[in-house]
């Protein structure tokens, strides 16, 4: 081959083994946003071209649970791809899907014993919604067609979860197209909810119960196929945690009613919460848990659905074993080597409980942080998915205004000084509030919590210094 040469089309270039960069033709997310080119990354580090260190603080999207470059992940997508790189699976099985499959059941709660697959978290939603439908007309309930779920909530970006998610800034641009069929009802979040002043967080948990019954009634339980949930907030409000009484409450409602519970636990499945579910911290058995995200560690996309026994028997049995679905990369043996590796290391390596260990001294030193600055609100979280919002003083718990831009230029200094974050700006009643969520690799050492506490207060002496400027 020509040490130089030119590929004829285009503009793209090739020297030798050196492909030419342009950087002109990638449909960015954001056109005018000034993307770090990441080179390399290894354990809670990613390093951009010009060698700047970032501790992935967020693990991507809360994704990378064991952390960058992990060579047991590696070495088993590498050793499926010279078995077997793909088949489709509308034809055929592979050996990884049942060894996965068997893996997940395993760890999964209770009942819940069947796995499928998809590429990602608003797939396996979707694909939740699908199967419910599919379970209740197979038991005779054809009107049962409607998705609950909270406001604030985040299920995916295609249009049925988009419509079944609670996020006002990404469903605005799509009213028109929007499902009908979705009914949202308030978290259990008690900004914008001055009633709640008060109340024990039982009473709370009560309170957003009985408002969650006389919505089904209202109604009608006969047309309500599913409600889905997450069992602690991810993206939306930053890591809150229900009151004690409210998952099973949901759990109680759903059974009373007949509508199945679907946990989507696309983040906060596999460890991140400090269990291997976050139901799990209730011992809440839903009748679907979707995931995706820390199931592969990000090294591959997957994602999924963990069924319960009562669903599959209505498949098998009422539908000739067909579910009226499925995707080309369902199950593709690559995701699942990553998937199994991903998972054995969580286990081999105890990733759940040190969740749980480093996510309350994460905890504790958050907490210790926003004593120290006004502008830090409510601490928040479970194992090592952690957040706090971003209020304009502490008494007042007043919102900053929604074009400042808090969260977003809190993120931007954290950058700078080090650290990724995963910012975010949630909405209750119209009022937009800021609020940064923290979601480290499994991984992540006391020392290197102890270090994003640092960047941390560097970040929180910048953005202080900032509002000062911009008053
Ligand atoms: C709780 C939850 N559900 C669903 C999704 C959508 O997953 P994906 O981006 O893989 O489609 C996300 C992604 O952030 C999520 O956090």
């Amino acid at each position: 081959m020509d040490k130089a040469f030119q590929l004829s089309w285009k503009s793209i270039h090739r020297e030798g083994d050196e492909l030419t960069v342009e950087k002109d033709h990638v449909f960015h997310r954001n056109f005018h946003y000034n993307y770090p080119l990441i080179e390399k990354a290894e354990g809670i580090y990613l390093y951009d071209e010009s060698g700047q260190q970032y501790m992935d603080a967020s693990s991507g999207a809360v994704a990378v649970s064991v952390g960058h470059g992990n060579k047991e992940i590696i070495e088993a997508v590498a050793k499926q791809a010279e078995k077997v790189a793909f088949v489709h699976t509308l034809r055929f099985e592979t050996e990884i899907q049942h060894h996965l499959s068997r893996l997940i059941a395993s760890i999964a709660p209770d009942t819940l014993d069947t796995v499928y697959f998809t590429s990602g978290g608003a797939e396996a939603n979707e694909s939740a919604f699908k199967l419910a439908r599919q379970y209740h007309i197979g038991h005779g309930k054809q009107k049962k067609t409607k998705i609950m779920s909270h406001w604030n909530s985040y299920h995916g970006n295609t249009m049925w979860t988009l419509s079944a998610g609670g996020d006002n800034n990404r469903r605005s641009l799509y009213e028109a197209e929007l499902h009908e069929g979705t009914v949202h009802v308030l978290p259990p979040y008690r900004r914008g909810r001055p009633s709640s002043e008060g109340m024990t967080p039982e009473e709370f948990g009560e309170a957003c119960l009985k408002e969650i019954e006389e919505t089904i009634i209202r109604e009608d339980p006969e047309t309500i196929s599913a409600f889905i949930v997450e069992p602690i907030t991810g993206s939306q409000i930053a890591a809150l945690v229900p009151p004690d009484n409210y998952l099973k409450g949901i759990r109680k409602l759903c059974q009373t009613y007949d509508i199945l519970m679907i946990a989507d636990e696309v983040m906060t499945g596999f460890g991140r919460t400090g269990e291997m579910f976050a139901v799990d911290h209730w011992q809440v058995v839903p009748d679907i848990i979707t995931f995706a995200k820390g199931v592969s560690s990000a090294y591959l996309p997957l994602g999924g659905m963990i069924v319960s026994d009562g669903i599959v028997k209505v498949i098998k049995e009422e539908w000739d074993g067909k579910f009226a679905h499925g995707f080309t990369f369902s199950g593709h043996p690559l995701s699942l080597a990553a998937a199994k590796a991903n998972i054995e290391y969580i286990l081999k390596h105890d990733l759940v409980k040190k969740a749980k260990r480093q996510g309350e001294y994460l905890n504790g030193q958050l907490r210790k942080l926003a004593e120290t600055w006004s502008f830090t609100g409510e601490v928040r979280g479970k194992g090592l998915l952690a957040g706090f919002e971003m209020v304009k003083d502490q008494m007042s718990n007043m919102a900053f205004e929604s074009e400042f831009q808090a969260a977003e230029k809190f993120n931007a200094l954290s950058l700078k000084n080090g650290a990724v974050l995963y910012p975010g700006q949630g909405q209750v009643k119209g009022e937009k509030f800021d609020h940064i969520l923290l979601g480290p690799p499994l991984t992540i050492t006391t020392q290197e919590i102890d270090k994003l506490i640092t960047i941390l207060e560097q970040n929180c002496s910048e953005f202080s210094e900032l509002i000062k400027s911009t008053v």
